[in-house]
């Protein structure tokens, strides 16, 4: 059931810290910091390339996990929507690996590229919630997430475990390279495990995301922008404002913006500014700017120093915990989520069951 909470949404959004702590314990012991995975049939210090293919909110955990792939691990990723990928024609060099993120472990389209990059002699990994489903039977090894049941039918604990368990996989495939150092992977690693705590402590003060969330919900369009690591946080947050609002939203790397979709931009329109202190944090602050001039208005997420820096020009301010800038996508999607599941709540639209959609897409 529902417990205390009005939504399954919103109950699945409160079990986060545990289910996080359950993942990343599952592979993970901060004792030693070592991490154990399942076995692999290939060596991942001479992988020559993975490929991640998945849906909807799992695509958008694995654009999270390229940036970790590549740049704590240097492993070549290519990464694709799976409606799209079964459908190319991708270069599958001998000894690669494809990895499939699928909550559900059913989505017919992840399935179908799963087979299609079975057939181009690729190691199979699959990342699902649910180890009894069919993605995960025709793989070679499976990963877990421990997020339990979720029952809504837009994606959080889901999504934040995938993270969870990704990051914690790249670590490990980052050692066996020995592409990064103890350091930095001791850093991220110790980051990954205080962020838990951290989560419950933003889910203890869910009300200060009522006001705002009162005026999105009385707005036709909404802008989500981040950069590096945010950006696929901006397109999972523009995802769920859409499917539970029913707002249109849009997702955009923020230097993009400038290409084409400032052209929205009008006095009010909300541009939500995913935007921790990181190495892209300047570049967003000029494109925050570049928003403000417009007469947009500015909801900016960020951490103490970003808000110290451009809190001025934000309409609305949001303070995050800090964290390692490899985690903080993790973190990020906490506000996200808060933000689609108030709107939605505020609008009176069947958040658990949103219009046309279902939890399992079992058709093309
Ligand atoms: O079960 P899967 O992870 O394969 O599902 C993929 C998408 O259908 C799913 O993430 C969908 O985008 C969610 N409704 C997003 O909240």
């Amino acid at each position: 059931g529902k417990g205390n909470y009005r939504h399954f949404m919103e109950k699945e959004i409160h079990e986060q810290p545990e289910v996080m702590g359950y993942t990343l314990f599952h592979y993970y012991r901060s004792a030693d910091r070592s991490i154990a995975l399942p076995d692999l049939p290939f060596d991942p210090a001479s992988l020559p390339k993975l490929t991640i293919v998945a849906a909807g909110t799992s695509f958008y955990a694995g654009m999270v996990a390229k940036y970790w792939f590549e740049t704590l691990a240097r492993i070549p990723v290519e990464i694709d929507i799976a409606s799209e990928f079964r459908y190319r024609n991708p270069v599958m060099p001998e000894g690669g690996a494809a990895l499939f993120i699928s909550q559900s472990g059913e989505s017919l389209d992840t399935l179908m590229a799963l087979r299609h990059a079975r057939d181009g002699g690729q190691h199979i990994v699959a990342l699902v919630n649910q180890p009894e489903s069919t993605i995960a039977r025709e793989s070679d090894v499976v990963l877990e997430t421990l997020a339990g049941p979720e029952i809504c039918v837009a994606s959080t604990k889901a999504f934040t475990t995938q993270l969870v368990a990704l990051l914690t996989l790249a670590v490990d495939f980052a050692r066996r390279r020995g592409s990064a150092s103890k350091e930095q992977l001791d850093a991220v690693m110790d980051s990954l495990v205080h962020l838990p705590a951290q989560i419950g402590e933003v889910l203890k003060e869910t009300e200060k995301w009522l006001p705002v969330s009162h005026e999105l919900s009385k707005v036709r369009d909404v802008l989500y922008l981040g950069r590096g690591l945010s950006y696929p946080i901006a397109m999972e947050g523009a995802l769920k404002l859409k499917e539970l609002s029913y707002i249109h939203a849009e997702g955009y790397a923020a230097g993009e913006m400038k290409h084409g979709p400032i052209a929205l931009l009008e006095e009010g329109v909300p541009v939500i500014m995913v935007a921790p202190m990181d190495p892209w944090f300047e570049k967003v602050a000029s494109n925050a700017m570049e928003v403000r001039a417009r007469g947009g208005r500015v909801i900016l997420l960020s951490d103490r120093s970003g808000i110290n820096r451009l809190g001025d020009l934000a309409t609305w301010s949001f303070e995050l915990p800090e964290c390692d800038p490899m985690v903080a996508p993790i973190l990020y999607t906490i506000p996200v989520q808060l933000l689609s599941y108030f709107t939605a709540a505020e609008k009176g639209t069947d958040v658990d069951q949103p219009r046309n959609l279902a939890k399992s897409v079992t058709v093309e």
